[in-house]
């Protein structure tokens, strides 16, 4: 699993270094691409969900919502055949929150350069069941368990 490390464009006067894992990487195909070839932005909201998703796990294994997904602006576009990566990071963590960030690049096809495409902040609840928020770093609500039963 790829860990990058990146100066915040934020923290222009006081550099820091931030580390991403790689949560997901995907080949753009042409069931995602308007008539112009390239990837609706709808797509890729849907993968930074998912990279979200797959952070928030790594605080507990249970059932997570998106609570909320700040404004998205896309800096470049993604083609078919690109390589897009999704790279996240936990940025702070609450009692039942955890707000991730997600780092989106794309490898063109043709050229094997990497773009920066966007970045995205979002926060995800763990809940139980009924949809009620729990702490995450309780015991998994998810899974198989000892008595036969399985959840979720
Ligand atoms: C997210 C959700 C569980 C929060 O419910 P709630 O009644 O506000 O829950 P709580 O008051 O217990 O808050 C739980 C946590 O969520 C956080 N939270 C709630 N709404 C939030 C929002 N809009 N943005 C960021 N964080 C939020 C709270 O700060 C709290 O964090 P903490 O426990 O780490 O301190 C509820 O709003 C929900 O189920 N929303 C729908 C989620 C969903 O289905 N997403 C996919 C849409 S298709």
């Amino acid at each position: 699993m790829r860990s990058t490390s990146y100066t915040s464009p934020e923290m222009n006067n006081q550099p820091a270094k931030i580390e991403f894992q790689t949560a997901l990487r995907v080949v753009m195909m042409p069931r995602d691409a308007n008539n112009y070839g390239s990837i609706f932005g709808g797509v890729i909201l849907s993968y930074i969900d998912q990279a979200g998703y797959i952070e928030a796990r790594k605080h507990g294994t249970h059932r997570w919502v998106t609570a909320s997904l700040d404004r998205v602006d896309f800096k470049a576009p993604v083609h078919v055949g690109d390589v897009v990566s999704f790279l996240t990071q936990t940025e702070s963590t609450g009692r039942s929150s955890v707000k991730v960030r997600v780092r989106v690049e794309s490898e063109r096809y043709a050229t094997g350069d990497v773009v920066h495409v966007t970045d995205a902040h979002m926060t995800m609840v763990a809940v139980n069941a009924a949809g009620k928020s729990i702490p995450f770093n309780s015991a998994p609500t998810v899974g198989d368990f000892s008595d036969g039963t399985s959840c979720g």
